[in-house]
């Protein structure tokens, strides 16, 4: 049975460090909206080049687009999915409802990164990922081993995002409380949000996650 799972948190929360020790353990695909997108805009169309505009400004992408984006990679399944920056608005959640309905699947659980909007400001300036195979680091808790060079894949094209500035953090976090947070209180009135401590270490962070999809972690 496939276990599919929400990672719910503000920019910076560690959804994306998260989703990758849920690969290696768990054999999940993660969708990650951030990454689809990134994707579209290195891709240099038309829609790259509208996507990478509102990406720079920190605001979201519109519903259509991501919502486009995940439908066509809902048939790439195995173990279950991560959603991973998805959804962002009350929109998208009912969207990706009908499409797990229309798979004959479930959302098994919301995990809700709870981190505060200080912590957010530091990890966002310190990140850098691997351009190779996308491992995530940060300058202070998490830098390679060798600078300059990736642990996992030895790549040296280490890389910045462009929307990891003071600015376009700003715009990030007022979208993130405006249009994402009540989907906090969507999921809690369906009865599967599972909040986690995301300012303790990406080890127990993990087996915090881990005790949610094992059954055995907190409910709200
Ligand atoms: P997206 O790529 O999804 O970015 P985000 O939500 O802003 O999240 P981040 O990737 O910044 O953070 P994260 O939670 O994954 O943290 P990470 O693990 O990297 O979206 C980018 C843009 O795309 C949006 O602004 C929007 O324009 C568009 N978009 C995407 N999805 C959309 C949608 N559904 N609808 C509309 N628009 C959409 O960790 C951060 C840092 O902290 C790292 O350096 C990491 O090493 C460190 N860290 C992680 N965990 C810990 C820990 N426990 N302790 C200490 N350090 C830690």
């Amino acid at each position: 049975m496939a276990t599919n799972i929400i990672l719910l948190g503000p920019p910076g929360a560690g959804k994306g460090t998260q989703a990758r020790r849920l690969i290696e353990e768990r054999g999940l695909v993660q969708l990650s909206t951030g990454d689809m997108l990134r994707e579209a805009r290195s891709s240099g169309t038309e829609m790259g080049q509208l996507v990478a505009k509102v990406m720079d400004r920190g605001e979201l992408v519109t519903d259509e687009i991501v919502i486009g984006l995940i439908r066509e990679k809902l048939d790439q399944g195995g173990n279950g999915f991560i959603f991973d920056g998805f959804p962002r608005t009350l929109a998208q959640a009912d969207a990706l409802e009908g499409l797990m309905k229309d798979e004959g699947q479930q959302i098994d659980a919301v995990v809700e990164m709870r981190v505060d909007d200080t912590a957010l400001v530091s990890r966002i300036s310190g990140r850098f990922t691997c351009g190779n195979c996308g491992e995530v680091y940060h300058d202070v808790t998490k830098p390679t081993k060798a600078e300059g060079v990736c642990d996992v894949c030895g790549s040296t094209d280490l890389r910045r995002r462009a929307d990891d500035n003071a600015e376009s953090l700003k715009t990030r976090l007022m979208e993130y409380y405006k249009k994402t947070s009540p989907l906090i209180g969507y999921y809690y009135a369906k009865g599967n949000l599972h909040p986690v401590d995301g300012l303790a270490e990406i080890d127990q962070v993990a087996s915090a996650v881990s005790a949610v999809l094992n059954g055995t972690g907190s409910k709200t």
